[in-house]
């Protein structure tokens, strides 16, 4: 496969990204195997996870994440077919349950830090013991900007994210100095788990960013790329905000308004 990616250097590694068959997931995997790795992506869609596999000559594994065996059966799968694992991509997540909290059921609440949490320490967990320890690597986990603060309805995944985010630093400061651990924090992307934000009102949330559109699935891709290289050798417990300005918007907005001294 041509190479547009062949700066950052990952010919002849290993990386293994969960989520991996549509949306921010999928663009992470094929920006990888642009770069030269090998990828192993899960999911939980049998045919999807085939086909995506196939797509990106690498191998793939049907199931959840939620599933306590799906973290060693990933990495073993990625072990045994590529014969080490120098990437890992934490990307599967559910927005799941939505609404106020005053009306969540704790047994549902509980899933979304088991999908969220939970999978991504017990996949770093298994690829550390597997390869990473002894040779080496790098983590990413795909958080969001919005577990920086609150909105409505969302308090199960933001509270649950703002949970990856710390785990991610933690994780950061205990696995050097051989393994790095950064996240990438997305604002609205153009994805099936977001079309419910973004279908109704892309104009207008377009408008009021500082980039003037919202995210695509390649706009993520990049950043995790680039988080997984060497060329980010130096970097490790980073968040780096790939959000289109959604975190600076209210400066724009303001000076929109020609008040007094702008
Ligand atoms: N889109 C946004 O605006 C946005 C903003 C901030 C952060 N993010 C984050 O970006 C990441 C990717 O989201 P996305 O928007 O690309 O979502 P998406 O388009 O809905 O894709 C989700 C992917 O994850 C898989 N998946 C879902 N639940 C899974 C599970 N329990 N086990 C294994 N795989 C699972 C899906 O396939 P199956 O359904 O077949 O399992 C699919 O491949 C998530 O961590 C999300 O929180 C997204």
């Amino acid at each position: 496969m041509t190479s547009s990616y062949g700066q950052y250097g990952l010919r002849g590694r290993a990386a293994a990204v969960t989520g991996a068959t549509r949306g921010i997931g999928r663009a992470v995997a094929r920006a990888l195997a642009d770069a030269g790795a090998r990828v192993c992506v899960s999911a939980r869609d049998p045919d999807e996870v085939r086909r995506t596999a196939e797509e990106l000559d690498g191998v793939g594994l049907a199931g959840s994440v939620a599933d306590p065996g799906h973290p060693e059966a990933l990495t073993g799968l990625c072990l045994r077919t590529f014969g080490r694992l120098d990437v890992l991509v934490n990307n599967a997540a559910t927005n799941r349950p939505y609404g106020p909290l005053m009306a969540a059921d704790p047994d549902v609440w509980r899933e979304a830090f088991t999908v969220n949490v939970e999978a991504p320490l017990r996949l770093v967990q298994c690829a550390w013991h597997g390869w990473m320890r002894e040779h080496g690597g790098a983590v990413v986990n795909v958080c969001t900007e919005g577990a920086g603060h609150v909105g409505p309805g969302v308090g199960a995944y933001g509270t649950s994210k703002a949970a990856l985010l710390h785990l991610t630093q933690q994780l950061a400061g205990e696995l050097g100095p051989g393994v790095r651990v950064n996240s990438v924090s997305p604002g609205l992307v153009r994805t099936e788990m977001a079309r419910f934000v973004w279908e109704p009102g892309e104009e207008e949330v377009a408008a009021g960013l500082p980039l003037g559109r919202i995210g695509e699935p390649r706009d993520v891709a990049r950043a995790v790329l680039w988080l997984c290289s060497d060329e980010a050798e130096w970097i490790t417990g980073a968040d780096l905000l790939v959000d289109g300005g959604t975190r600076v918007r209210a400066a724009g907005t303001a000076s929109r308004y020609h008040l007094p001294g702008a």
